[in-house]
């Protein structure tokens, strides 16, 4: 990332040593811990710099004001946390870019006439306490807060402990009504995380939707036991239970045209290489076109888990701990914005033409803050091209232009909002 040092691209720079992950590939930032706690203060001491005033919502969401907070803001930003191993874009890239666009308008003498704020979501990925987007399900209300309190991340610690570690009241966190009315409209501009871009020869795409999609666990049971003195017969093993399951899980998500199923990642317990484990969780992501056959796929999953473990002498119970439905996002919203960026919106077309546009609108897979966010206030994404196509992964990439279109066009959509 060397060529990002200097110029618009170098709030990329400036975070690109933090929370390198050298045993994984890439960058693991997790909610509170280290990486993600000097991020934080990066954001923070960036955003001042750039004469923002930041505070900090009741749930660890941080926001940096241009103006008196709310209400009817224009908002954007996304998250700074990753996946384990994950890639230096997706996320810190639409915080880099918000803070970037702000500073052009101040620099250009712009005067905004409705206040904005550049917001970054806590735990987006949900890799420490398993939720993907918790910091906007719980700023909207679309988390219980006591049930959001009780999650636990992989050291037994719960999230109202790590609130308290991180100086929130965790009596406090939850649904946030004043926060929430600030918001007048929120855009999240993100590197694209598939090859629609690529595919298309542009560098910049307004979202059109998001799939359904949510995460189960999968507790497969069975009996726990010595490695060397438990004949092969009559053995009931988890472990050998899982695999037969997750093939299974592939089997059924290649039956249903346009979903995906994918388990991740797996517990075993006790975990002990001369133990034959009594149980593993494995987790399972699920997506698909509609909340219907999102549905449908996972009811088609549970039959076929439970069969398969069968074959073992386990069982297994699975529990959904997230679910998000098909996000649409508003098609007056995605032409205009089209329209603003050059595209050709303005003819009626839904903008999935094949590259006809300037500005393309693309449908992700990927689950987005703004996807939250969009059940409760108008919600746009801003697409920038990924030439690699992979995301959750150190292979993730965005060229240096493309980032500055993706400016240049955040900082156009900003001008034409405030
Ligand atoms: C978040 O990145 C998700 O889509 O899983
Ligand atoms: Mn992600
Ligand atoms: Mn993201
Ligand atoms: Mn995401």
């Amino acid at each position: 990332m060397s060529e990002l040092a200097h110029g618009t691209l170098a709030g990329l720079a400036e975070i690109a040593g933090t929370g390198r992950d050298s045993r994984r590939g890439g960058y693991s930032r997790h909610l509170w811990q280290g990486a993600d706690l000097e991020l934080r203060a990066w954001f923070v001491e960036r955003a001042e710099r750039t004469g923002l005033l930041v505070e900090t919502d009741r749930n660890g969401n941080l926001w940096a004001w241009w103006g008196e907070p709310g209400p009817d803001a224009v908002v954007t930003g996304s998250h700074l946390d990753s996946v384990p191993g994950g890639g230096a874009y997706d996320g810190p890239l639409g915080v880099v870019s918000a803070l970037e666009a702000v500073a052009r308008l101040k620099a250009s003498g712009f005067t905004p006439s409705r206040p904005l704020a550049v917001l970054v979501f806590a735990e987006e990925e949900g890799s420490r306490f398993g939720i993907a987007c918790l910091g906007s399900r719980l700023l909207t209300g679309g988390i219980d807060a006591d049930r959001a309190r009780a999650l636990v991340d992989a050291d037994g610690i719960t999230l109202a402990e790590a609130a308290r570690r991180a100086g929130l009241d965790p009596a406090h966190l939850g649904a946030d009504r004043d926060a929430l009315a600030r918001i007048g409209l929120f855009l999240e501009l993100h590197v694209e995380q598939g090859r629609g871009l690529v595919d298309l020869g542009r560098p910049v795409a307004v979202a059109s939707s998001i799939l359904a999609h949510g995460r189960w666990r999968l507790t497969v049971t069975g009996q726990g036991n010595h490695a060397g003195a438990t004949p092969m017969p009559g053995r009931r093993d988890p472990v050998v239970a899982a695999a037969r399951a997750i093939v299974a899980v592939q089997d059924e998500a290649l039956n249903h045209p346009g979903a995906r199923a994918t388990v991740g990642r797996l517990e075993v317990v006790p975990g002990g290489t001369n133990v034959i484990a009594s149980s593993v969780h494995a987790w399972l992501d699920a997506r698909a076109h509609t909340d219907a056959d999102t549905r449908a796929l996972v009811t088609a999953i549970g039959a076929a888990v439970s069969e398969a473990v069968t074959v073992n002498g386990c069982s297994v119970a699975v529990t959904e701990e997230s679910w998000t439905g098909t996000v649409t996002f508003d098609p007056d919203l995605v032409g205009r914005f089209r329209a603003a960026l050059g595209g050709a919106a303005a003819d009626g077309t839904d903008g999935t033409d094949g590259g006809a546009a300037l500005v393309p609108a693309l449908p992700t897979g990927a689950g987005h803050d703004a996807g939250v966010l969009a059940a409760s206030v108008p919600s746009a994404m801003l697409f920038v091209r990924n030439p690699t196509g992979v995301s959750h992964s150190p292979e993730e990439f965005a060229e240096v232009a493309d980032c500055v279109a993706g400016i240049d066009a955040l900082e156009t959509l900003l001008r034409s909002l405030l």
